[in-house]
């Protein structure tokens, strides 16, 4: 099948977000101005540049409360987030935390999460995920606003501040199908990492 996404598929459930799979969740904790914590998963989000180490969400409509989702605006108006990684371990309080609770909703109570201290900025890290990444906020960028005209953001950070849990470490390295984290893929749909392999790029001669 082919169509432009302008119209319509025809399928009974959009196949688009199973297209591109699967795709990290960066579960973003952030701190509202008036010092409310906040805690929610974006499968628009992937990281986008080594050195600097630059990651990126994506906020993608309204708050169901009117206005933009906390995450965005914490990050844009303190200038800080931490992307933190979710795992098979933690699938259920990651999934909680995402409902649309009032702006000063504690998610991460609503989880039953620990809010552990970060070391370079100020919103907590998810105590009991095995990796975080402390950003500052860089730029958000506006994409197309939404077909309701809802507004469509990429948030970009630096990463300022590596946590590792010394547990998720096997001989120095992160041990992946260890810490086992979860991706989105399609519908309503996840895959887990439990198995990994590796390869090496080929020598290209000068
Ligand atoms: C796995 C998963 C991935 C999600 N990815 C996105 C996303 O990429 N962009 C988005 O705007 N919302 C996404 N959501 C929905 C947000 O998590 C939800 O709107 C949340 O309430 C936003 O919270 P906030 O207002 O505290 O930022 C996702 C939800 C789940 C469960």
């Amino acid at each position: 099948m082919f169509y432009e996404p302008k119209d319509s598929h025809g399928l009974p459930h959009n196949p688009l977000y199973a297209c591109v799979v699967p795709r990290p969740i960066g579960w973003i904790s952030s701190l509202s101005p008036d010092g409310h914590a906040n805690l929610a998963p974006f499968s628009f989000a992937n990281a986008v540049s080594m050195a600097p180490p630059m990651i990126m969400f994506c906020n993608n409509g309204w708050h169901a409360g009117g206005g933009i989702k906390d995450s965005q605006r914490n990050a844009e108006a303190s200038g800080e987030f931490v992307f933190n990684m979710a795992t098979w371990e933690l699938r259920e309080q990651m999934n909680l935390s995402s409902a649309s609770l009032p702006h000063d909703v504690d998610e991460f109570e609503f989880a039953g999460l620990t809010k552990a201290p970060s070391r370079v900025v100020k919103p907590p890290r998810v105590g009991e995920s095995p990796v975080a990444l402390e950003c500052r906020t860089w730029k958000a960028i506006e994409l197309p606003l939404m077909p309701d005209g809802s507004r469509n953001t990429m948030v970009i950070g630096e990463v300022v501040g590596v946590y590792i849990a010394d547990a998720a470490l096997t001989d120095g390295m992160i041990d992946t199908a260890r810490i086992k984290p979860i991706g989105r893929l399609g519908y309503t749909d996840y895959v887990v990492i439990d198995e990994v392999f590796s390869m090496t790029r080929p020598l290209v001669a000068p």
